[in-house]
């Protein structure tokens, strides 16, 4: 299957849950890494949350540049950055980064899961890293999700599909596990280090079942695409969401999201 098809895929139908992100709960790698002053280019920003967040750190003298393919969530991105010091956002794609500067830090957060070409990514990203700058990758393992107690049977044919959906458009489940390898390849990269950042949230925490339904919006808008694409029924997609939320509601004990933080720097 052609890029075309990881594009379509990859579309964010709803921009609620990465509102929510911040950069102290959702990068916490970049977090640790930034300081004043600092230039940061953040790739796939969505709708600029945790971008806003970096800004708040490198200040008004430093540069912090969001950029997505996505040009309805660079307005509401740029909508939201009022009273933000040196901060902008670029609508622009990955595979053709419309800048010619260099930064200090290249980073991109659960971005490269939706790409068919995620080496070709990388080496972009890594032109726009200075020399001894980092570049900071972010991003999941689908298969080593776990979930307490097993979700229904209905919702893990869905997520099966769903992964199934993902890979024969080129994306990769496994992407988290496999950065380090990419960025060795490039040869211009030295000191890869790759960090755990597991997401894990349970019952007694305030926002678990805003966390845990992330999959319930999976299982509405992606799933609609998925039943489009005949990778499943509409009826099992729908009871699928819907005994999910019941999961979520009286059952979900914890949900653990795979991440991992790779970050290496420029020789
Ligand atoms: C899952 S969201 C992550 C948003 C944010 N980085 C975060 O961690 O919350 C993925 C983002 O990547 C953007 N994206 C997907 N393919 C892209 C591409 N080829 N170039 C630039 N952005 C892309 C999408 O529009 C979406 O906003």
């Amino acid at each position: 299957m052609s890029d075309e098809a990881a594009k379509r895929r990859a579309v964010l139908n709803h921009s609620g849950v990465i509102d929510a992100r911040t950069l102290a709960d959702s990068h916490r790698r970049l977090a640790e890494l930034i300081r004043p002053g600092m230039r940061v280019l953040d790739i796939g920003c969505g709708t600029g949350a945790i971008t806003r967040g970096i800004a708040e750190i490198t200040g008004p003298e430093g540069l912090v540049i969001g950029i997505d393919n996505d040009p309805d969530w660079i307005a509401k991105a740029r909508a939201e950055m009022q009273g933000t010091a040196g901060i902008s956002f670029e609508v622009g794609d990955i595979y053709d980064l419309p800048l010619e500067q260099q930064f200090d830090i290249v980073t991109s957060a659960r971005v490269l899961q939706w790409l068919s070409r995620p080496y070709t990514a990388i080496e972009q990203m890594v032109k726009r890293v200075r020399s001894g700058g980092k570049l900071l990758i972010l991003d999941y393992n689908h298969h080593r999700i776990e979930w307490s107690p097993p979700i229904p049977s209905s919702m893990q044919s869905f997520y099966n599909a769903f992964l199934s959906w993902r890979s024969d458009a080129g994306m990769d489940n496994e992407m988290a596990d496999h950065l380090a390898e990419l960025m060795e390849r490039t040869g211009e990269l030295n000191d890869i280090v790759s960090l755990s950042q597991l997401e894990f949230t349970q019952r007694q925490d305030p926002d678990f079942i805003h966390k845990a339904l992330i999959w319930a919006e999976v299982a509405d808008f992606k799933g609609k695409q998925m039943v489009q694409d005949g990778y499943i029924s509409e009826q099992d997609r729908a009871r699928a969401e819907r005994d999910y939320r019941l999961w979520v509601q009286s059952q979900g004990e914890y949900q653990q999201m795979y991440l991992q933080s790779v970050e290496a720097t420029k020789i």
